[in-house]
């Protein structure tokens, strides 16, 4: 049954972008890349739900120092394929970060209006210090003038879910990156 299951969701993939064993391998080297600049400074990870759940799970057991997480929610998508530039805090952090040292944690940076408007958020906030780490760039749909201090794989402008990435909310639990047929969005 559970693999029924599955395979009705991987059909609706049109090919794997990066596999499990691509993705644990270099979220393993930017843990390590991290654990090297953060030495002696226990930074805080603030993870931007949802996307980046499994992202961050899976880097912050890549970081060697002392560190702590944090959570946010935020919302630029609705259920359309690209952000409108209006974003909405659904979910504030629960620590204040001032005069601490922080890396904002996200899936994606695609058009940069979500992370643009949230590292102005967090920076008026007065914290030491403020990185991005973000698994997937996609500079080509770049709107605002954002860079990433750690990113792991620079993409394609196509539909990519899995690994936390979703449309309208599935396919976040696929264990792989993959293309979505565009059939599913077009419909
Ligand atoms: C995604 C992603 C980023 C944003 C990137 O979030 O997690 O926050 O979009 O897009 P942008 O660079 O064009 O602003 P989404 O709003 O889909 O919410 P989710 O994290 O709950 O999936």
């Amino acid at each position: 049954m559970a693999s029924e299951i599955r395979s009705e969701m991987e059909n609706d993939i049109e090919r794997v972008l990066l596999t499990e064993e691509q993705l644990r391998q270099r979220v393993k080297e930017l843990g390590a890349q991290i654990s090297a600049d953060y030495v002696g400074r226990d930074p805080v990870l603030i993870s931007v739900l949802r996307g980046s759940f499994v992202f961050m799970a899976d880097l912050a057991r890549q970081i060697q120092p002392y560190c702590r997480v944090d959570f946010m929610a935020v919302s630029s998508y609705g259920s359309g394929t690209s952000s409108s530039g209006q974003v909405n805090i659904q979910k504030d952090l629960t620590e204040p970060i001032e005069g601490k040292d922080i890396i904002v944690v996200e899936d994606i940076l695609d058009s940069g209006n979500t992370l643009y408007y949230l590292m102005q958020v967090l920076q008026a906030r007065n914290p030491a210090s403020i990185r991005l780490a973000t698994l997937l760039d996609k500079p080509e749909r770049r709107a605002k003038p954002i860079k990433s201090d750690y990113v792991g794989f620079t993409v394609p402008d196509e539909f990519v879910v899995g690994y936390g990435l979703d449309y309208n909310e599935r396919y976040r639990n696929l264990p792989y990156i993959g293309v979505l047929k565009p059939r599913v969005y077009e419909k």
